[in-house]
């Protein structure tokens, strides 16, 4: 078969995709080059939060171009978004480079996975834009070179990503589809700006933790429970899980040389307010990312009383809800997005 050198008539392509919140954390790396993980992770997509993003493989182009937000975006931003583009590039077999324009309705790093959203929709909407027919576990490989929990934005509901035998072999995939379990995350923000410390440096803090070789081989105890609880819809036992994983996960980070505590009084303030609504009866649990914001998981039917009372404790500045959403897609080209045209819309 010869490789085409240029890509097809029409080289654009735009997609969506959601972020996720892991129920059971990935943290850490066997390879950070692949983005193989130290550990298989669980998490659920969070609908109503997007990224949306446009890929447009273009001859005159000398180089690849990143607009976030109708910003210009070059350094270790854009070194991702090419190991994207690049993996692409490779497999279409051409070498033109591409303009990248992208954006989110939702406030980026701050424990919210903009990454995983960001990197989803890129890949799907790369691959499509170099007229590449990809699969799904193909697209969430492509996906996690430029985040791993980007894998699991691919595939929609409650997904899993696998450890994997080899690096090539570790995707994600749709454990329960969304509708199966009406579930929310109710996400307490209480600090909108920027983590000091970014989840792919956090990533490599993790074996100087004495604890991180436990969490790791305990993993796959809490990956039964969580797939057990999901599949019978068990919420008191999904909270337990969910919230000795967190705890597991940051107990990890706050070992580590340098430690990390994204921790903040409100988030602690939070997480003791969520136990002791749930000791009185209330169907609710805690789980934090690699920041200080506190997503309060609940049945869906409850979410709008959660997150009032969310929105009364000290510290808390607002509250998104997110029920679980469905797989990255394709949007039609009329969705595309250019980087001085206005700001996008609900996709
Ligand atoms: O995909 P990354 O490199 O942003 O790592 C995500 C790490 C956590 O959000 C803390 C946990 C997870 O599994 O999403």
């Amino acid at each position: 078969m010869s490789a085409r050198l240029r890509p097809p008539e029409s080289a654009r392509a735009t997609a969506l995709a959601h972020p996720n919140i892991a129920l059971i954390k990935y943290w850490g790396n066997r390879d950070p080059y692949w983005r193989w993980p130290a550990n298989g992770s669980f998490s659920f997509n969070l609908d109503g939060l997007w990224t949306r993003t446009t890929v447009h493989f273009r001859a005159e182009l000398e180089q690849d171009v990143l607009w976030l937000h109708r910003r210009r975006v070059t350094g270790e931003g854009l070194r991702r978004v090419q190991r994207v583009l690049d993996a692409v590039r490779e497999q279409a077999g051409f070498t033109w480079k591409a303009e990248v324009i992208s954006e989110n309705n939702f406030p980026m790093a701050a424990g919210i996975a903009s990454s995983a959203s960001a990197f989803a929709a890129l890949a799907v909407a790369a691959a499509a834009a170099a007229g590449l027919r990809l699969r799904e576990p193909e697209l969430s490989r492509l996906a996690r070179l430029g985040s791993g929990s980007a894998a699991r934005s691919v595939p929609g509901g409650y997904v899993e990503w696998r450890v994997g035998a080899h690096e090539a072999d570790s995707f994600a995939y749709t454990f329960a589809p969304a509708e199966h379990w009406a579930l929310a995350d109710c996400i307490a923000i209480v600090q909108e700006t920027p983590k000091a410390i970014g989840s792919s440096a956090g990533h490599n803090l993790a074996e100087t933790s004495p604890l991180q070789a436990a969490r790791v081989a305990d993993t796959p105890r809490r990956l039964a429970l969580v797939r057990h609880a999901v599949q019978t819809r068990d919420f008191e036992l999904l909270a337990q899980v969910v919230e000795q994983d967190t705890h597991l996960m940051h107990a990890v980070m706050q070992t580590s040389t340098p430690p990390l505590l994204y921790w903040t009084p409100a988030s602690v303030r939070v997480m003791q307010h969520v136990r002791a609504w749930r000791g009185q009866g209330q169907p609710v649990a805690y789980t934090l990312d690699a920041g200080p914001n506190v997503h309060v998981l609940c049945p869906a039917d409850d979410a709008a009383n959660v997150a009032t009372a969310l929105a009364e404790v000290p510290g808390v500045q607002r509250v998104l809800i997110a029920r679980v959403g469905g797989p990255a897609r394709l949007l039609p080209p009329e969705q595309a997005l250019s980087p001085k045209g206005p700001a996008a819309s609900e996709g």
